[in-house]
């Protein structure tokens, strides 16, 4: 499900909570250029938990943003995320063939996964060696329920999508982080940054040492709270109530009463992450930088409220520093929807292998 195909050019599709986002990038001489740009609200409840559960209303967001992108590409590369998706980094003998190594692999499934291995979809890929161990070798093994890669099968062919590489949401951010490097205390070298992706009803803090990703935790908080909020108090629709947010016309009191707390919030699960990051290592335990990404980090001041909770620099992730925008994304919104942009960021970079 993962890995397997050869580097050709792919549409990168992050189907999410709230909105489908689809994005295409292209090489230049010197670095990537974003062609195509669209994105789509998806229904409230049509994703639960990060699983598919209305394949009709998903795979029509998913149609529309590709229309409005005005990709020709049909090949796409998704990512799954949530909690059914289970990644083990696992030791098997060196020097075995492709099925020798299937049949090592789907024992170690069978016995660390807690669903029927006839109900999970897995796949590994090779590490590489281990450097005290020179009989075995290192794999990396991403399995998930099998009904989770058959609904997104479902939403893409419903779109008139195929050929896809499925990823996982911490590697396609693992991509995207490199595009941040500009950004970041010493280009990352040598440092330990948290980046902390506020979605829509996950939070996913992940701490990257030396540039490379050391641990994840996901925690169930996200805008959709806000949304739920501001449904209530102002006798919104969903549809209306996420309109507002982003485009701004509510009441007075809104920033006050809802908004501010809500930040305060995002800056409280910070420092909590923190500590369960401290309390999970003794190795690199400083962290040095917060970098915030997902729909919330687009909140006025919200940056500005987690440095100082924290007592840390804190700045808002740009995925395209180091990617020019043709007229046509721009003309999408993409500039404005760069934080959120992560995740299908590292899903189009995929097309480069
Ligand atoms: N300018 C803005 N101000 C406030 N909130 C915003 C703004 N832009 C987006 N959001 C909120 O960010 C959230 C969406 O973020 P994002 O697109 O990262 O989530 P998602 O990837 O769909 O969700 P998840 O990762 O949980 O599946 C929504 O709750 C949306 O209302
Ligand atoms: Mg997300």
């Amino acid at each position: 499900m993962m890995r397997k195909l050869k580097p050709k050019p792919v549409l990168g599709v992050d189907v999410s909570t709230s909105s489908v986002k689809v994005l295409e990038l292209v090489k230049t001489s010197t670095s990537y250029r974003a062609r195509c740009y669209g994105v789509e609200p998806v229904p409230a409840n049509a994703i639960a938990g990060k699983l598919v559960s209305d394949i009709e209303a998903v795979g029509q967001a998913v149609r529309t943003a590709y229309k409005r992108s005005g990709s020709r590409l049909k090949d796409v590369a998704v990512a799954l995320g949530g909690p059914t998706v289970v990644t083990k980094a696992i030791r098997i003998p060196a020097g075995l063939n492709q099925r020798e190594q299937e049949e090592q692999v789907e024992v170690i499934v069978g016995r660390e996964i807690p669903y029927p291995l006839d109900e999970v979809a897995w796949d590994f890929d090779c590490l590489g060696p281990v450097e005290d161990q020179p009989n075995s070798i290192e794999v990396l093994i991403v399995a998930t329920r099998r009904e989770n890669v058959e609904n997104f099968q479902a939403v893409l062919e419903y779109a008139g999508l195929k050929g896809y590489i499925v990823d996982t949401e911490a590697m396609a951010l693992e991509g995207a982080y490199d595009l941040l490097r500009d950004q970041l205390i010493d280009k990352g070298r040598n440092r330990t940054i948290m980046l902390v992706d506020f979605g829509s009803s996950t939070t996913t803090f992940s701490v990257f040492h030396d540039n490379h990703i050391v641990y994840t935790r996901e925690q169930s908080f996200g805008g959709r709270q806000l949304t739920d909020e501001i449904m209530h108090r102002y006798g919104l629709s969903y549809e209306d109530a996420g309109r507002a947010k982003r485009r701004g016309g509510l009441p007075e009191d809104y920033e006050e009463t809802l908004l501010g707390p809500f930040t305060k919030d995002m800056a409280q699960q910070v420092n909590r992450a923190l500590q369960y990051y401290y309390a999970s290592t003794t190795e690199h335990a400083t962290v040095d930088q917060i970098v915030i990404c997902g729909g919330c980090a687009a909140i006025p001041g919200a940056v500005e409220v987690i440095a100082e909770a924290v007592s840390m620099p804190a700045l808002v992730a740009n995925p395209f520093t180091r990617i020019s925008l043709s007229g046509k994304a721009q003309a999408q919104g993409i500039e404005q929807d760069a934080p959120s942009l992560m995740i299908a960021t590292g899903l189009a970079l995929r097309s480069f292998g």
